[in-house]
């Protein structure tokens, strides 16, 4: 049996994804109309004998009830959240509930980020796994070496993908092959974290009986019970024939920011394409909009029929669109209203905002730009022919002139 355990983090954690993670908790956002963490729910119900699916976060229990009930119900795998008291890190929060983990016994543990958009070859990376005989897979993806100092770079054997070396966002390059944040481990995952934890309370104690009040306030730096997953378990297990790699060639990006929410919305709906096209509006009917490339319109809805929609477009429940309206590359939320003629492009539109007549709202698209694309908070209101290009809007605010390349408190 496999038990899957997906890291949600919590509210401190999310701080890059202002100003749309004060509405919803990032995991729950909606990519291609679906909530960010259920891209990887999704893909674990391609384990051959999944017995369990657990959140681990710090966010209120209460934000995740609805979700996880209505997911447990339509895969028909018990999903449930979990929740720490405080923030133990990537590690530390698996362990804090390991007794949950072990209930089904499982011989394998499949360990995700929620804040990364991948295929998720869960099945393969499985397989290979089995082979390699070791306690941990990593999946691995090279990258420009660029941008390799946000990940953890790593070096693996080419001929065993062993892990042979491992470091966390270095200053100085190390390699353009970087860590996913997707892993299968055998519970053996477990010793390790306590072995760490054990070491940890041992020097602590150390710190305490010596006078050395430089090495006294190191202390004070993390928690004892806090245990990093990349700095405190691979880097030192790195070399000792214990950890894997598995190489995706497929796609694969990491969503820190609401610009790589929209690209990889972008993705997700590319995907349909291939595992489920009925989710993926048609635009075939006499009454339907014109549908370019691939878009996703939620049932509820309401979009003109004289519109056009796509590339990358993304539309969530209640919102309207209105005739003659042009939308390209952007995620609409709930209850959004875009009245007649106008124009959103390269931008993310918040619950309940409206976007007035003959209005434009757009970027320019750089996804990786902090004013790349143009975010508008909760309930903003763009009036009549306003434009506003490259800028994130705050919430409840109203727009009755032009702006460009700002952000309005
Ligand atoms: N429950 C819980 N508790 N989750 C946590 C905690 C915690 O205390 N700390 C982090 N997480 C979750 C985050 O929500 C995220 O899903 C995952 O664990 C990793 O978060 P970080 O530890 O902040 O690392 P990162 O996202 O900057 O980088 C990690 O992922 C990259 C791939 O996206 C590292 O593993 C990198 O090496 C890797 O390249």
């Amino acid at each position: 049996r496999v038990v899957a355990v997906i890291m949600v983090g919590g509210p401190t954690k999310g701080t890059r994804f202002r100003p749309l993670s004060l509405n919803v908790p990032k995991p729950l956002f909606p990519l291609a109309g679906q909530p960010m963490v259920h891209h990887p729910i999704s893909a674990c119900r391609r384990i051959p004998n999944l017995a369990q699916i657990y959140l681990i976060g710090f966010h209120e229990e209460r934000e995740f009830k609805l979700y996880v009930s209505s997911i447990s119900n339509e895969l028909r795998i018990p999903v449930r959240y979990l929740r720490e008291d405080k923030p133990h890190g990537s590690a530390g929060g698996l362990y804090s509930f390991r007794d949950y983990i072990m209930e089904d016994s499982p011989s394998h543990i499949v360990l995700l980020n929620c804040d990364v958009c991948s295929s998720f070859p869960l099945p393969d990376m499985l397989e290979a796994h089995k082979k390699y005989g070791g306690m941990g897979t990593l999946l691995v993806n090279k990258v420009s070496a660029e941008s390799a100092n946000q990940f953890g770079e790593l070096v693996a054997d080419p001929e065993t993908n062993e892990l042979l070396h491992y470091t966390e966002k270095p200053e100085t390059f190390v390699s353009d092959l970087i860590n996913c944040g997707v892993y299968i481990f055998t519970p053996n995952i477990f010793s390790a974290i306590e072995d760490v934890l054990k070491q940890k309370k041992d020097r602590a104690n150390l710190r305490r009986v010596s006078s050395f009040e430089a090495l006294q306030s190191a202390t004070k730096a993390l928690p004892a019970d806090f245990v990093r997953l990349d700095q405190d378990i691979l880097s030192p297990l790195a070399g000792k024939k214990e950890l894997y790699t598995y190489q995706t060639l497929d796609f694969w990006e990491q969503i820190k920011t609401p610009g790589m929410s929209l690209r990889c919305s972008g993705l997700y709906l590319s995907q349909f394409r291939r595992t489920s096209p009925h989710l993926l509006a048609s635009g075939d009917g006499i009454r339907t909009a014109t549908i370019v490339g691939d878009v996703y319109i939620h049932p509820s809805a309401k979009v003109h029929p004289t519109s056009k929609i796509g590339p990358n477009v993304s539309i969530s429940a209640n919102a309207r669109v209105g005739a003659g309206a042009r939308l390209i590359n952007c995620i609409i939320l709930d209850d959004v209203e875009i009245m007649e003629n106008a124009v959103v492009i390269h931008s993310i539109v918040g619950w309940k905002s409206s976007i007035g007549k003959w209005s434009r709202v757009q970027g320019e698209g750089d996804h990786n730009a902090k004013l790349g694309i143009t975010i508008l908070g909760e309930a903003v209101d763009v009036e009549d022919e306003v434009v506003v290009v490259n800028s994130i809007v705050l919430p409840n605010k109203t727009l009755n002139v032009s702006v460009q390349e700002e952000i309005i408190l």
